[in-house]
């Protein structure tokens, strides 16, 4: 198959908006309508509650895993970076959901957990560290680009390094209404996240 199939497959099921899926399923909910609006398993926690949460969780991570087996599937010589990188964005800019999606949080620790465990690790072990000093998921997610960027370059690997600070900066763009919030006294602590939608 050709490469650029490929990469907008990714994408595709990148694209595969499951908080979206699981709250209208739930209660006919649109979880962009509540909390942060995010489509992500955060937000899906204290709209839809925590089972359905984890569920969302356990699809976005799965979007991840699942697309970077495309190339071995497809015995396709693309570059596994194109098609971490369209997975992920598909999770943010979905064509399934008006482009309004996630904040790349779960889909890329699923494409870390298929491509380099170690890095998933240092990068979500991070996270949580942050997340628990802080008491801010935000964070704990802003930190997982800036740790693997210092992971790439401690590994002595440029491209990863590169790859990890464009990261970083497309995190703090999703993350911009959480950072207003945040400078706004607004931003909403995890200890003090309550289930918002019954
Ligand atoms: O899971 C994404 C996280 O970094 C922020 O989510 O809903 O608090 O904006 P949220």
């Amino acid at each position: 198959m050709e490469n650029y199939i490929l990469i907008l497959l990714a994408y595709l099921i990148g694209s595969i908006p499951f908080a979206l899926i699981v709250g209208k399923l739930k209660s006919g909910a649109d979880v962009r309508n509540y909390g942060s609006g995010n489509l992500g398993a955060t937000n899906s926690i204290l709209v839809l509650g925590k089972k359905a949460g984890v569920i969302v969780l356990l699809g976005d991570v799965g979007k991840g895993v699942l697309a970077t087996t495309l190339p071995a599937l497809f015995q396709s010589n693309v570059n596994p970076i194109y098609i971490g990188v369209a997975v992920v964005l598909g999770h943010c800019f979905p064509v399934f959901a008006g482009f309004r999606g996630g904040k790349a949080v779960a889909t890329t620790a699923g494409v870390l957990i298929s491509y380099n465990p170690l890095m998933f690790l240092v990068g979500y072990g991070v996270f949580f560290i942050v997340m628990y000093l802080t008491k801010y998921v935000f964070m704990g997610s802003l930190s997982i680009g800036v740790a693997l960027s210092m992971f790439s370059l401690y590994i002595g690997d440029q491209g990863l390094v590169l790859l990890f600070i464009l990261f970083s900066f497309f995190m703090v763009y999703l993350h911009r209404v959480n950072i207003t919030n945040y400078l706004a006294n607004k931003e909403v602590k995890i200890t003090e996240k309550k289930r918002i939608r019954k």
